[in-house]
């Protein structure tokens, strides 16, 4: 009985540093696993923007900040939490994701005047 409890402590302690170590620079995203992460990473984010991952990832160290694009992605990560909380959740709303606004774009429309300037640009 004891050496089980101290095979079942050895294994909490090793399941805990590697669960802590699986994600290493995670600052607002909610995600406990790498896993749940990685699925919002390939069908939300790099999707919605229409890139691949080494758009904001150096790929040899995804917990790098060195790429600019990572450290705006979080910056909106923060916005689309901050909206869905405080705007959204309130009166019930579906929230809303990186999608509403990118549809696919890295760089979203901003004004209606930019559809137009885009329509002109085809004739
Ligand atoms: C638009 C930028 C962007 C794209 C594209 C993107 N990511 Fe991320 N990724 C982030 C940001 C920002 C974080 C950190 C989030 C936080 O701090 O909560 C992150 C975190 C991660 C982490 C956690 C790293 C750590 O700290 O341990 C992994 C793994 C990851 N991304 C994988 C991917 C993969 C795989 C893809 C491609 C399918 C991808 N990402 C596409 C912005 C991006
Ligand atoms: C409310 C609208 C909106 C939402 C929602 C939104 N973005 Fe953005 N995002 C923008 C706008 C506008 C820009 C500026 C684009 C430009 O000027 O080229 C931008 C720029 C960016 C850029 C820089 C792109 C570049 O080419 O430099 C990244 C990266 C980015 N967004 C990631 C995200 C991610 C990831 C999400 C979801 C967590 C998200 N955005 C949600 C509006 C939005």
């Amino acid at each position: 009985m004891k050496q089980y409890k101290l095979h079942v402590t050895w294994m909490v302690i090793t399941v805990g540093i590697l669960s802590a170590q699986e994600l290493k620079n995670v600052q607002v995203l909610p995600f406990e696993t790498k896993k749940d992460l990685m699925v919002y990473m390939k069908t939300k984010v790099a999707k919605s923007l229409g890139v691949k991952c080494n758009f904001c990832h150096n790929i040899k160290d995804y917990s790098s900040d060195e790429k600019a694009h990572k450290t705006i992605g979080r910056e909106m990560m923060k916005m689309v939490m901050d909206i869905n909380e405080n705007v959204m959740a309130p009166f019930k709303f579906d929230p809303i994701s990186c999608w509403t606004c990118h549809r696919g774009d890295e760089s979203p429309e901003r004004d209606i005047a930019d559809t137009k300037e885009k329509k002109q640009h085809k004739h």
